[in-house]
């Protein structure tokens, strides 16, 4: 848990002055490019969905501008290169307190109204403070305190999908709420319910991306007495008894834990359902190269709003002080390109770029990274399919708003077909075994 820490500069600390690094060599040697499967292809498309009704402007802007690695449009700059965005974020001075950054968003969204001015929300941190942020942190999300937290969503889980063993379906993103939910009480030690702290986390999150990042509609005055409603509603049902000054960093962890695993679980079990992937999530041995690449496709924080504090060079290019960056992660990490493919995943080195890089790289990875394999591992004897996906027209990542499944075929089933295989003995081709969508 992060503690009171206050931030006194604006800018991270100066760093060494480097040529811009290219440490990535990209992803290891993939076969040559064959064609997409249907099922890969159907569950790219349903995926897209996600991106078009939550943020229609800012996802054709960035896809228009993607061939170019980076391009400033007048004080803005598109990164889309893995290189680059890598280097804004560990060399690159940036201001983490600057309005429609996420370190700005995080500190005004998470000291509502008259609140007193916070100790930090780590995203907005740099220097000492930070670090003693991190490591008031580092014991919960460790190996270890992986490890404990694990049983707790493990149960959630397995209670939550018992409805598929009876034929009946199940709301995956109301599940992967739950289980969001029940960990961050967990690790903030508080006795609130799950699912009412991880709407008030979700309406928050929601709330403050509205009123900062670019290209979204600002909110209207009613829905901004929303936003500190929605702060007030999550500081209320944290409140433990912590250090007033803590109040701020505990919400923030609270929105950066749940936000992201309700976008990201049930958008890889999408992919997986319509891949016809089930078979490879029930393996241990290729378990967790999947949920890896199912993270890198799915970038579930896709664009990194961030504002550079000091001079220096993106892809070539000069950066000035007070220049908007806007770091495509999704682009960066080739997932509006490069299919998922557990037998030859992506380097690491790229895919983690999903949770970031440098000093502020996400330090709950370990944890989602865990919980996806646990939530594939716990459907893939379903074998579900999706029966009904609503996108989340509101939230601040692009998601689901529910997506029911129902139990699909199982390979023991159907004498003939091939768990898994590329196309079955009966000639079934894995997309095939999921359910047309209503329109
Ligand atoms: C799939 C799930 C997740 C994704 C994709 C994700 C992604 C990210 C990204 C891109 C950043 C910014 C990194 C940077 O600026 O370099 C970040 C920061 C952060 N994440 Fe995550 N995250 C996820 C899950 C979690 C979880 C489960 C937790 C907590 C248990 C968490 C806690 C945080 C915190 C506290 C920060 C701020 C770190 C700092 O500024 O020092 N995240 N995350």
């Amino acid at each position: 848990m992060a503690t009171a820490q206050t931030a006194t500069r604006t800018s991270d600390e100066p760093r060494r002055t480097l040529p811009e690094s290219r440490p990535v060599t990209g992803a290891p040697a993939r076969p040559a490019a064959s064609p997409r499967p249907a099922g890969t292809a159907a569950a790219r498309r349903r995926d897209l969905r996600v991106y078009r009704a939550g943020h229609p402007v800012l996802f054709t802007l960035l896809a228009a501008a993607r061939r170019k690695p980076v391009l400033r449009i007048g004080r803005t700059v598109l990164v889309h290169d893995a290189d680059a965005v890598r280097h804004a974020l560990t060399r690159l001075p940036l201001d983490r307190v600057a309005a429609g950054t996420t370190g700005g968003a995080a500190r005004s969204a998470m000291a509502p109204g008259d609140a007193p001015a916070t100790g930090g929300v780590l995203f907005d941190q740099q220097g000492a403070a930070h670090r003693a942020a991190r490591r008031a942190l580092a014991d919960d999300l460790s190996t270890a305190g992986v490890a404990r937290l694990r049983p707790l969503w493990q149960a959630t889980l397995t209670r939550g999908l018992a409805p598929l063993a009876e034929g009946r379906p199940v709301d995956l993103v109301a599940l992967a709420r739950e289980a969001a939910g029940v960990t961050a009480c967990a690790l903030l030690g508080v006795d609130a319910d799950p699912v009412r702290l991880a709407e008030a986390a979700a309406d928050a999150a929601a709330a403050a991306v509205r009123e900062h990042l670019p290209g979204l509609p600002r909110p209207r005055a009613r829905s901004r007495t929303g936003a500190s409603d929605a702060a007030r509603r999550l500081s209320d049902l944290l409140d433990g008894g912590a250090h007033p000054h803590d109040a701020a960093a505990r919400a923030m962890l609270a929105v950066a834990s749940v936000t992201t695993v309700v976008a990201a679980l049930p958008r890889a079990a999408a992919w997986c359902a319509d891949a016809g992937w089930w078979h490879l999530a029930a393996d241990d041995t290729t378990r967790p190269a999947l949920a890896r690449e199912l993270l890198r496709v799915t970038a579930p924080s896709p664009l990194l709003p961030r504002v550079a504090a000091g001079p220096g060079t993106l892809g070539g290019r000069p950066v000035r002080a007070g220049d908007r960056l806007l770091l495509v992660a999704r682009h960066a990490v080739r997932a509006h390109t490069d299919d998922p493919d557990c037998h030859h995943p992506a380097e690491p080195a790229l895919s983690r770029l999903v949770f970031g890089a440098g000093p502020h790289a996400c330090p709950g990875a370990r944890l989602a990274t865990a919980q996806l394999e646990d939530f594939l591992n716990a459907l893939a004897p379903h074998r579900p399919v999706v029966v009904r996906a609503r996108a989340d027209r509101r939230a601040a990542l692009p998601g689901w708003r529910s997506l029911v499944v129902r139990p699909g075929v199982r390979p023991d089933d159907q004498p003939g077909l091939r768990p898994g295989g590329p196309r079955s003995a009966a000639g079934t081709a894995p997309g095939a075994l999921t359910a047309p969508e209503p329109a």
